[in-house]
């Protein structure tokens, strides 16, 4: 019996403006349309008070009769009219396009930024990937670190495992190299590891550093400060590696197989961004309390 109430439609404050030029702009129109009418009667008036009803009959300016002055400057007044609707006011005027077209600019970029946070909070991995494909991936450019399985790589910034074949790898790989760090990890070490050009990661603009170690305040400095290495590696930790990851095209990971407790943690890896290409499995001995696995992957 009682019926669902049609939901009323709303009109945004654009629509409106729209609907409101649209109707000026035929208002506009019909005036010229019956500026038009009257002035075809009007120079017919014209004429035939001249000639039929004999007004102004012996009134000749350069031979010819008034009327035809009337109806040139009437003429000359339609034209204006004319030039007004369709030149000076085009369409809408160039100024209100310009504000409609900037304000759907801004409508969409809205939009888009909505979109995406909403596919960050959803799908992490595929913005991940989408982050990736904005950012330029560096040749060669290494991630190196040692996580747990369930991603854990530190704990009160400090190493939670001693795994001394992992160590003895780390030095392999990364000695004369240029090692990129975030300024905690810099911090775990208490000094500068032997052979490897430190640069390290901070927004403070007064760290000191013993000399020798560059320091720098965003990433994008840190690789530039190791164009000229052909192989720099990203060493840590949490922070930094998720905001290289979208530049590296190699990963060389040490799976400790357990789970660990920890406040610092690798990011996931896409498997769609990367491939799997190497894993040296090891196992548990006298001098390694967890198996674990060297696994590299490189990017696809
Ligand atoms: N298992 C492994 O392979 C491995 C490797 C390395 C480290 N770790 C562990 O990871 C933990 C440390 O990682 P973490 O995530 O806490 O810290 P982190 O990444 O080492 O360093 C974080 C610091 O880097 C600076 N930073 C980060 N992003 C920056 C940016 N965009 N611009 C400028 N500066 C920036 C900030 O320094 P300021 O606060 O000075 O501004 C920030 O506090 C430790 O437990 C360590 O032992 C593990």
């Amino acid at each position: 019996m009682f019926g669902k109430k049609k939901p009323v439609e709303k009109i945004d404050k654009e629509q409106l403006e729209l609907i409101e030029t649209a109707q000026r702009r035929i208002k506009q129109k019909k005036r010229l349309y019956y500026h038009f009418v009257i002035f075809l009667i009007g120079a017919l008036f014209l004429i035939l008070l001249n000639t039929v009803i004999g007004i102004g009959e012996q009134t000749k300016i350069w031979g010819l009769d008034w009327f035809v002055f009337a109806i040139l400057a009437w003429l000359f007044l339609f034209v204006f009219h004319l030039f007004n609707v369709f030149i000076t006011h085009k369409f809408m005027g160039k100024s209100w396009e310009e504000a409609q077209l900037s304000k759907l600019v801004a409508k969409q970029k809205e939009r888009i930024s909505k979109l995406q946070a909403e596919v960050e909070k959803t799908h992490p991995l595929e913005s991940t990937a989408l982050t990736e494909k904005k950012t330029k991936v560096h040749k060669n450019l290494t991630l190196i670190a040692a996580a747990g399985e369930n991603d854990t790589i530190g704990k009160d910034n400090q190493l939670i495992w001693h795994l001394s074949d992992d160590l003895k790898r780390f030095k392999t790989l990364t000695s004369s190299h240029c090692i990129i760090m975030g300024r905690k990890t810099f911090e775990s070490f208490g000094k500068p590891l032997p052979n490897r050009t430190h640069i390290v990661i901070t927004r403070q603009q007064k760290y000191q550093v013993p000399p020798g170690v560059i320091v720098v305040h965003n990433i994008e400095d840190a690789l530039d400060a190791a164009k000229n290495d052909p192989q720099p590696f990203i060493i840590g930790g949490g922070e930094i590696y998720r905001q290289a990851m979208p530049y590296a095209d190699k990963i060389e990971l040490t799976r400790v197989h357990e789970r660990f407790d920890g406040d610092a943690f690798f990011p996931k890896i896409d498997p769609s961004v990367w491939m799997e290409t190497e894993n040296i499995s090891h196992q548990k001995d006298g001098n390694h309390k967890y198996s674990f696995s060297f696994v590299t992957y490189q990017r696809r």
